[in-house]
C-alpha cells in the first residue's frame, strides 16, 4: 500500500505479525493535516483487517518529532462552521481508538505536541525516546485540545500537571514523563524503534484474540464504575475459556511446550 504522507509495513523489519506505520512529513514535523488522517484511516483498516497482522507500531519519520500538532496551517483559514460541521477531529477517536480493536503502540521520537500527543495518548502505551517531548500548546494559538489532550492526559497523569501544561502550554520531557505515567519507558533514540518493533513482537506472539480482550478490559476501566468493570473482566474470562486458544494454552502449559494460536 502506498501513500503520500504516511508509510505502512506489514511485518515490519522481520517482526511476524507486526505493521510499521511511520507518519512521513519530517519538514513539517509530522503535522497532522486533513490527508494524515484519511490515510492513517486507511492504513489502521487494513492492520485491523488482516489477520495475519496482531500488533502495530506508530512513529514519526526524521529524528526530530513524532508529530507537532494538527496542521495549523490547513486551520488557520478555516471557517468555523466547517469545524462544526465536519465535526472535525471526530474521525481520529472513531477510528484509531474506536475501530482499531488490535494493540498498537506509539513509539515517541521527539515533540508529541498538540494533536501528536493526543495520537500517542490513542495507543495503548507510548514508548518515548530521551528526546522526546509532550505537550498540549493550544492555548497559544487561542484554543485548546481538541484530540482529546484533556481528558486522556488528565486520567494518564492527574489533573495538576494536566492543567498546568494545558494553561501553560510547557512542554513535558521524557523523563517527567515516565514518572508522571504518560509512557511505559524512556530509552536512547537510537534504540526507540527496535524496543518498540520487539515490545510489538512479544504481544504479537500471544493469543491474539485474549490480547483484544486484555485490551478491551483495560479501556473499559476509564468508562465504567469498579463494579460494572469487574463484572464485564469476568463475563470476558468466562467467554475466552471456551476459545480453542485457552485449551491449547494450558495444554501446552501442562506438557511444558510453546503454545499455537489459532486466534478463536
Ligand atoms: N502544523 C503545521 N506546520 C508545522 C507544525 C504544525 N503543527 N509544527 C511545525 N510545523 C512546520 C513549521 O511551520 C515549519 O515549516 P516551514 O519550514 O515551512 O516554516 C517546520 O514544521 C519546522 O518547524 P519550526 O521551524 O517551527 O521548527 P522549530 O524547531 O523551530 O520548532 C516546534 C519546533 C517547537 C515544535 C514548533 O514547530 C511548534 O511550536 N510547532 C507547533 C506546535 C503546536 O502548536 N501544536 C499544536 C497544534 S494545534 C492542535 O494540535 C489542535 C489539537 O488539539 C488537535
Amino acid at each position: 500500500m502506498t501513500f503520500e504522507t504516511i508509510t505502512a509495513e506489514p511485518n515490519a523489519q522481520g517482526n511476524s505479525g507486526v505493521t510499521l506505520i511511520t507518519l512521513n512529513r519530517p519538514k513539517a514535523l509530522n503535522a497532522l493535516s486533513s490527508v494524515v488522517l484519511e490515510e492513517l484511516i486507511t492504513a489502521f483498516a487494513a492492520f485491523q483487517a488482516d489477520e495475519t497482522q496482531k500488533c502495530a507500531v506508530l512513529t514519526g519519520a526524521g529524528e526530530k518529532a513524532f508529530a507537532a500538532g494538527a496542521d495549523i496551517k490547513e486551520m488557520s483559514d478555516k471557517p468555523a462552521a466547517d469545524f462544526y460541521l465536519d465535526d472535525f477531529f471526530s474521525k481520529w477517536t472513531s477510528h484509531l481508538v474506536k475501530t482499531t480493536r488490535k494493540p498498537w503502540i506509539a513509539a515517541v521520537n521527539g515533540f508529541a505536541l498538540g494533536g501528536g500527543c493526543e495520537l500517542a495518548m490513542m495507543a495503548d502505551f507510548i514508548i518515548a525516546s530521551d528526546n522526546a517531548k509532550f505537550g498540549q500548546p493550544e492555548i497559544n494559538l487561542g484554543v485548546a485540545p481538541g484530540m482529546g489532550g484533556s481528558q486522556r492526559l488528565t486520567r494518564a497523569i492527574g489533573k495538576s500537571k494536566a492543567m498546568e501544561m494545558c494553561l501553560t502550554g510547557r512542554m513535558m520531557g521524557a523523563e517527567e514523563a515516565e514518572r508522571a505515567n504518560l509512557v511505559v519507558r524512556v530509552v536512547p533514540q537510537a534504540d526507540l524503534l527496535a524496543d518498540a518493533l520487539k515490545s510489538a513482537a512479544t504481544i504479537a506472539s500471544k493469543p491474539p484474540m485474549a490480547a483484544i480482550a486484555n485490551k478491551e478490559m483495560v479501556n473499559a476501566a476509564f468508562e465504567m464504575t469498579l463494579e460494572q468493570g469487574v463484572i464485564m473482566e469476568r463475563r470476558i474470562f468466562q467467554i475466552l475459556t471456551a476459545s480453542e486458544d485457552k485449551a491449547e494454552g494450558m495444554a501446552a502449559f501442562i506438557e511444558k511446550r510453546e503454545g499455537k494460536w489459532k486466534g478463536r
